[in-house]
């Protein structure tokens, strides 16, 4: 026995196959959730893909009471919940808010009573904003940025003010954040909050920034995930995926058992602490490569709609620099995107999803989000 792990929001996709990682390796898991109906339908339940071993207490982060039930005993902590659609997040602003921010607020308050030896929490790529791109002369240039005017006129790749092409190259770390989403700004909150407080209270901390994790589990209903479990969705429907921009924007599709692996590395490794990492596979593909790719996997006959429609707030291009993992933490992703595309297919095929694309559509829609 290794001690015992709080999980919180570890009934979710990420929390739970890092709750399995744990089990796996000799520790003991609690996990604290409230099961909200947008991941785990009208009638949650325990999820059963949770393992069996993980004790799971029902509950709301936010409640002081329930925070203190569910550290007792604890020596390390995973902070996992969140809400996670990012243009669902541009109108529930209050509720993304009051869960994200105030949900980990009330964590630290707790945990400043009940120190643990390690605190890790989810942090998102989307603290970026854009990637990091490089001038032809190659200069970092902070500002890229994609005005109306040039997303209307369908130019999709980043240039500078005066025109200049910019290329897209792996970010690291250290790249100033751009906050363009509530989600966004809730998820810088969150890790800055928890490295701050840990800092101040000797409570090693590390924040992982997750790239666009996938894999089984995935929730397919919530039409606010990640283009994947959409994809996948409108795929097991028989519909074609539906593309925005010119589908060559990329992005790092990481396998969630590499990400378990981060995971559990940030808890093992002393010299992890007080850090940020970003967690990806070290590879890129174009999101219709991604498309294409998860057609064949599935069997489907169904080739990728390209619109040239846009989302604002949709970002070009990101993928991450996972240098620093690798050498601090001895982060190996191990799972390339085909095996991991075809678990996720042989776990896809035994579910129903239901293709809530045009939900998400109208929703933003209705908004002026999509165009
Ligand atoms: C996503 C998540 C973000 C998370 C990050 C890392 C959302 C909305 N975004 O960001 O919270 O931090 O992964 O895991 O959940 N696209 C299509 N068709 C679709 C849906 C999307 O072409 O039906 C395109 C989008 O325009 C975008 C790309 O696919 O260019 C990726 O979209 P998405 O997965 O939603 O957002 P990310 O920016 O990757």
């Amino acid at each position: 026995m290794r001690g015992t792990v709080l999980i919180t929001g570890g009934a979710g996709f990420i929390g739970s196959h890092v709750a399995s990682e744990l089990l796996k390796a000799g520790y003991q898991v609690r996990v604290l959730d409230s099961l909200v109906t947008q991941v785990h339908g009208d009638t949650p339940s325990r999820p059963a893909y949770l393992h069996k071993d993980a004790e799971l207490m029902l509950g709301d982060v936010r409640n002081p009471d329930v925070v203190d039930e569910a550290l007792a005993g604890v020596d390390a902590v995973y902070h996992f919940v969140a809400l996670v659609g990012v243009g669902q997040s541009m109108y529930e602003i209050a509720e993304y808010t009051s869960v994200n921010n105030l949900g980990t607020a009330v964590l630290l308050e707790r945990l400043v009573k009940h120190p643990v030896s390690k605190l890790i929490v989810a942090s998102s790529m989307s603290v970026y904003g854009e990637g990091l791109y490089l001038t032809p002369s190659g200069v970092p240039y902070a500002a890229a940025n994609r005005t109306t005017t040039q997303l209307k006129a369908h130019e999709w790749e980043m240039t500078t003010a005066d025109g200049t092409p910019l290329r897209p190259v792996p970010t690291p770390e250290s790249k100033q954040p751009s906050l363009a989403s509530v989600y966004a700004l809730s998820k810088y909150d969150q890790e800055q909050m928890c490295l701050m407080v840990g800092k101040a209270y000797g409570v090693p901390t590390v924040a992982l920034r997750f790239f666009n994790a996938y894999g089984p589990y995935q929730s397919l209903s919530n039409p606010y995930t990640g283009v994947l479990a959409i994809f996948a969705s409108r795929l097991m429907n028989g519909k074609r995926p539906i593309i925005f921009e010119d589908g060559q924007q990329l992005r790092d599709f990481v396998s969630v058992y590499d990400v378990a692996q981060a995971c559990r590395l940030a808890l093992e490794v002393e010299a992890a602490r007080d850090l940020t990492f970003n967690v990806g596979s070290g590879h890129f593909v174009t999101v219709r490569e991604i498309a294409i790719k998860l057609a064949q996997v599935l069997g489907k006959n169904l080739e990728p709609e390209i619109t040239g429609k846009y989302r604002v707030g949709d970002i070009r291009h990101c993928f991450p620099d996972i240098s620093l993992g690798q050498r601090v933490l001895g982060y190996k992703p191990k799972i390339a995107l085909e095996a991991g595309m075809r678990d996720l297919a042989e776990w896809l095929e035994r579910q129903t999803a239901h293709d809530r694309f045009n939900e998400m559509r109208e929703q933003l829609a209705s908004r002026g989000l999509v165009m």
